[in-house]
């Protein structure tokens, strides 16, 4: 297990209050379950247990409205951009409130404040001579008579090499692409090859904050994933990028000669998460407020996305900053923790709105109660790789985790107080081993769930919950209150007691995840307040007197029927097969393509092992020993906790015949012996069969 994913904890101890922002989704379609599960769910999650830690805190967000996502949605279905956006933001906003998204301001990119906003950013750039004018070849498409911005244009991406790359970016790999380096492009609306042509545009020179962004990242602690793609941009080094654009909707570009283009969506979207903090500072009448979450070194920025949104986040929106910090003006803070998810998968397979597969938040919602679907999901979030959303996992997780588990222990023991106790909380009498076995249980979770989401380890840390409850359940049955009533009253009245403090305990350690359920259980309880506002530590020990009332029983989850599954398979999940297998698991993103001549470049030869031998003093080198064809030659290789020396005499390996000598512990490496090796460190020599000759050619 990864241990202090985050450098700072709990960050009590060096900031003193925290920003949350989630990823501006665009305005131009519903909100699905991969986005749920790769930015919200988790901010969500996230900023409810900093809140119920009684830290500082603001989440924000809102809906990303310009670019050509937003214009290709409006030409598809005849409509203006602005028709477009105001549908669908009304849409996702109204979603994400019954979802249970705590946002405490849901803003949007065409208001006002964040055209002012981006201005700002631009100009001030501009000024300080950051940007630079470039007139460059850009594709166009003499059909339509455009230039192909951004998703106008579409080919293989010559990183990964998936074919559906846009004009800007790969979202397989999350490479930010320049247009003329997709391979094969074509125009998105017409299915033509575009030309080049030269238009003008303004530059921001990422390659300059190169050495920054690289001190940067060392700053700060990543989560593998998100760092494994920060180093591979990093190493391959950064680039100008264009962030104008050849387009009509978007944040005009304020200067002159620019009247017909606007700011590429990707610079200003960003700069929606300051806006739409501004926003709130007007609308709490509090002018300071935004500049409090911005611009204070006490501010801690913890970013929540999904994988393809990386490299804005961790590189360019971190590189804007720092340009406008050396203006003087003031100084933005930094965004100080990333934690990216990977993709989530329905059903096996990549969603897909044309292959009707998959659901919409919208319709999923309409039938079953939101805490269901943040319960299952948040045991299937992608955090360190893909993920899948399986319908009969949804019913399991609700049926036997929400229902008979949960629902099942907080009924059971407030139908007990109900029926034998007249509905007042029983005394507890000095606790025996099973009590305190209980008691420990409780006193322990809320330390070890906060770990677990200090770390941004939600999945984990719902699992550790989760497992308070069948602890609870556990010590139900074990102490067999229903035998003990008559036999040992007073053993029965301490355990129940214990048991009432379980659920109390429970629903403020699960109302980060299932907020509805926990005030729910609050309710049963009559307890003051809300479970949301009772202090996460407080879950630790005893929240309710002996002789207290407590409220009307409820059932907290109805279990999910057979048939109800069936209809949902039927109408979300029987697309037909997608044309190309597009559920690829991911992988650290792949180099930069090469030419077959460059590969050619290379000359692999099969090489037999004449004698092998550990090179003293090292833990890793073997000195070895090869024929290829007539030569004999010395090769060093850092296998030595894979093979043993003997293993390997007289095994045909393939051998880089024409690397440059290298020297190992003083020893002369010749060549370069080629082995697979997975990231958990298993390591496997090539070989061929015995009956090819040494010597032979690899190709
Ligand atoms: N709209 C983008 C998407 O849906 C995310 C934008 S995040 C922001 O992928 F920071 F730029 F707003
Ligand atoms: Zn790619």
């Amino acid at each position: 297990m990864m241990k202090n994913l985050t450098k700072e904890p709990s960050g009590k101890s060096r900031f003193s209050r925290t920003l949350v922002t989630a990823a501006l989704p665009y305005a131009n379609g519903p909100i699905h379950l991969g986005h749920l599960a790769g930015a919200y769910l988790p901010a969500d999650i996230y900023v409810r247990y900093l809140r119920l830690k009684g830290e500082d805190v603001i989440f924000i967000c809102g809906s990303d409205e310009h670019g050509v996502a937003v214009t290709i949605t409006a030409e598809k279905e005849g409509l203006t951009p602005q028709q477009i956006v105001d549908r669908y933001h009304v849409m996702n906003k109204e979603s994400f409130e019954k979802f249970g998204m705590s946002f405490d301001n849901y803003s949007r990119t065409t208001l006002p404040v964040h055209h002012q906003t981006g201005q700002e950013f631009f100009l001030e750039l501009y000024k300080q001579n950051v940007l630079i004018e470039k007139s460059e070849k850009q594709l166009y498409c003499e059909k339509d008579r455009m230039f192909l911005a951004d998703r106008y244009v579409e080919g293989i991406c010559p990183v990964c090499g998936n074919t559906e790359a846009r004009g800007d970016q790969c979202e397989r790999c999350g490479t930010w692409l320049e247009q003329t380096q997709l391979i094969d492009p074509k125009c998105k609306l017409c299915g033509t090859t575009p030309v080049v042509k030269e238009t003008k545009h303004w530059y921001f020179p990422l390659g300059k904050f190169q050495i920054e962004l690289e001190q940067y990242v060392d700053s700060k602690k990543w989560k593998e994933n998100v760092r494994a793609y920060i180093d591979s941009w990093l190493k391959e080094g950064l680039e100008d990028r264009a962030i104008t654009r050849d387009l009509h909707w978007g944040i005009p570009v304020p200067l002159q000669g620019y009247e017909n283009k606007v700011i590429y969506v990707w610079f200003e979207a960003v700069l929606g998460y300051i806006s739409s903090t501004k926003e709130l500072s007007q609308k709490r009448g509090d002018q300071n407020l935004w500049k409090k979450y911005w611009q204070d070194e006490g501010t801690r920025y913890i970013a929540f996305i999904g994988k393809d949104n990386i490299v804005f986040h961790t590189l360019i929106f971190p590189a804007i900053l720092m340009s406008w910090n050396k203006g003087g003006k003031s100084r933005y803070i930094l965004p100080d923790a990333v934690p990216a998810n990977e993709f989530l998968n329905f059903e096996g397979r990549k969603f897909s709105k044309s292959r009707g597969w998959g659901i919409d938040l919208k319709d999923f919602i309409d039938v079953f109660p939101p805490d269901t679907l943040r319960y299952a999901l948040a045991l299937n979030l992608p955090e360190s790789r893909d993920s899948d959303f399986y319908w009969k996992d949804f019913q399991a997780r609700v049926n036997n985790e929400l229902a008979d588990t949960l629902g099942n222990f907080v009924n059971r023991t407030l139908q007990f107080v109900q029926r034998y106790y007249d509905g007042k909380v029983p005394m507890a009498g000095t606790p025996g081993d099973l009590d305190r076995w209980a008691l420990d249980q409780m006193k322990d979770a809320p330390a070890k769930v906060g770990a677990l989401f200090d770390e941004f380890r939600f999945r984990d840390g719902v699992v550790e919950a989760m497992s308070l409850a069948r602890a609870a359940n556990k010590y139900f049955n074990d102490s067999e209150p229903w035998k003990t009533r008559k036999e040992n009253p007073g053993l029965c009245s301490t355990s129940i007691n214990i048991c009432v403090q379980l659920t109390r305990s429970l629903a403020i350690l699960l109302s980060p995840v299932i907020p509805n359920a926990a005030e729910e259980i609050w309710k049963m309880l009559k307890l003051d307040g809300t479970a949301a506002g009772a202090g996460w530590n407080t879950a630790e020990s005893f929240g309710l007197e002996a002789g207290r009332e407590i409220g009307e029983l409820k059932i907290l989850f109805n279990k999910i029927e057979d048939s109800t599954i069936e209809e949902q398979i039927k109408n979300t999940a029987s697309g037909e097969e997608p044309a190309a297998k597009t559920d690829v698991p991911s992988v650290v993103p792949i180099k930069p393509i090469i030419s077959i001549d460059d590969f050619r470049k290379i000359d692999l030869r099969v090489a037999k092992v004449v004698s092998c031998e550990k090179v003293p003093k090292s833990e890793k080198l073997l000195r070895i020993e090869v024929q290829i064809g007539g030569e004999i030659r010395q090769v060093v290789a850092g296998i030595s906790k894979h093979y043993k020396p003997e293993e390997l005499v007289g095994a045909n390996v393939i051998v880089v015949a024409n690397l440059a000598p290298a020297k190992l512990m003083g020893l002369e490496s010749n060549g370069m012996l080629l082995a697979a090796s997975s990231e958990d460190g298993t390591l496997s020599l090539l070989t061929t069969r015995s009956d090819i000759g040494s010597g032979s050619f690899v190709r």
